[in-house]
């Protein structure tokens, strides 16, 4: 008898991996299940160092698959639900929308719907439960620079009020409208739609929270961070979209996994919680921090990697700047981000070049095969 039955989809993939870690570590008397597709961004190499543990189940099953999700929520007696599952990656959601609307819309839909109804054909219905949908900042849309000298790093990962005063008061803040602009994140902003429905008009208990980038170890090298560490690890050019010009507030990923932990235990129920690192960077200014901490762990002469960088022609309908306003979530549930991102980022290069097989691994494909082998005829 475990005293929580906590199923998280999408835990092979990068944040979901860390969530999991985390909560089976920390909560021997919680039963996690891991719900994953294994799509091509799911690894269960992210997770070697838990699949043993006597709290933790993997089940790999696609989030549309209602009859069985259904199955499985009744079998494991599930009380509450972190959904991480997604189509995550903007450049394929604008070659490939249909899939982004499938498993991000449709999934989401079909796991709130099988909740409801496990839930409400228990005694006790909805008491106890709880639908906790992890989204992103890119549903409120871009915001323009609006600094007279653009923006600069570092910034404090505090709260601060400087911050506010050097960029006035452009922040995506809890209570901005949505204005989602690729298909991404427009199918995002759906799902987002379909949770907070399901509370109004069932009163299901849902919590929904919006983040902004996330960096560090596990992430599959199509972002821009491992990609283009790995890019410069075997000299390769870095395609920088545009003028390298756009902003985007970063977190390191173990500080997310805490949130959400925090959110999950202490959060209110139908509330909305903004997760962000304080912390915005031009593309360009952290292309050139990865070459420089690239290249001084790997003992090469100062700079000399700068010309890999290739200005290639702009993603479409590329969002200028996002920036998260996260003091509710410090404000009522005292969290806050643990780390500078100097030292973030030389933790995370540190764990790329540390890690070359899971990067050759991911890359080449094989972790693919070897899974496909062994989940054959299941
Ligand atoms: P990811 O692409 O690394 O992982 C997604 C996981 O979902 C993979 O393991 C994949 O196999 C699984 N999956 C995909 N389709 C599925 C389906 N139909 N059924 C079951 N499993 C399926 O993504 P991520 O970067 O870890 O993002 C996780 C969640 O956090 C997403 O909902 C994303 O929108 C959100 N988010 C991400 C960031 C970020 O910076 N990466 C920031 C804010 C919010
Ligand atoms: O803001 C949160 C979002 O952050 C999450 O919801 C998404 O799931 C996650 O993928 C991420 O979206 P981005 O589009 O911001 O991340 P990406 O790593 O793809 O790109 C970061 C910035 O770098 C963006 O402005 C585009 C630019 N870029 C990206 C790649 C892959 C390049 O200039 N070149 C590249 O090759």
């Amino acid at each position: 008898m475990y005293k929580r039955n906590i199923l998280i989809t999408g835990g092979a993939g990068f944040i979901g991996s860390h969530v999991v870690r985390l909560f089976v570590n920390k909560y021997p008397e919680y039963r996690i299940v891991n719900l994953d597709k294994l799509t091509y961004a799911g690894n269960l190499a992210n997770l070697r160092d838990v699949e043993d543990k006597p709290n933790y189940r993997f089940v790999k099953m696609d989030i549309c698959d209602f009859e069985g999700v259904m199955h499985l929520m009744e079998e494991e007696h599930i009380d509450g639900i972190i959904h991480l599952a997604a189509e995550s990656h903007v450049d394929r959601s604008i070659k490939d929308p249909f899939t982004f609307a499938r498993t991000n819309v449709m999934g989401t839909l079909t796991l709130l719907q099988s909740a409801k109804l496990y839930w409400e054909s228990r005694q006790e219905k909805f008491e106890g439960k709880l639908f906790y949908h992890i989204s992103t900042d890119e549903v409120y849309g871009a915001l323009d620079l609006t600094h007279p000298e653009g923006v600069k790093p570092p910034f404090s990962t505090r709260a601060s009020s400087d911050h506010h005063e050097a960029y006035g008061e452009e922040f995506f803040l809890e209570s901005t409208k949505y204005n989602p602009h690729s298909p991404y994140s427009a199918s995002k902003a759906s799902s987002d739609h379909f949770v907070r429905a399901y509370h109004d008009t069932y009163g299901m208990p849902t919590i929904v929270t919006n983040c902004s980038n996330n960096y560090g170890p596990y992430q599959f090298p199509e972002k821009l961070i491992p990609l283009f560490i790995n890019n410069i690890r075997h000299r390769k050019p870095l395609p920088v979209y545009g003028k390298g010009e756009n902003v985007r507030d970063w977190l390191f990923v173990e500080d997310h996994a805490r949130a959400i932990d925090v959110i999950f235990h202490r959060g209110k129920v139908a509330e909305t919680y903004n997760i962000g690192g304080f912390n915005e960077w031009k593309n360009i200014d952290i292309v050139r921090t990865l070459i420089r901490t690239v290249d001084r762990l790997l003992g090469r002469t100062e700079d000399e990697d700068m010309n890999l960088i290739t200005y290639v022609t702009d993603r479409l309908g590329h969002d200028m700047r996002y920036a998260i306003d996260s003091r509710k979530l410090q404000a009522e549930l005292g969290w806050e981000p643990s780390l500078q991102f100097e030292e973030g980022i030389e933790k995370t290069v540190r764990w790329y070049l540390d890690h070359e097989a899971w990067m050759d691994n991911v890359t080449s494909g094989d972790y693919q095969r070897y899974y496909e082998d062994m989940y054959k005829g299941r």
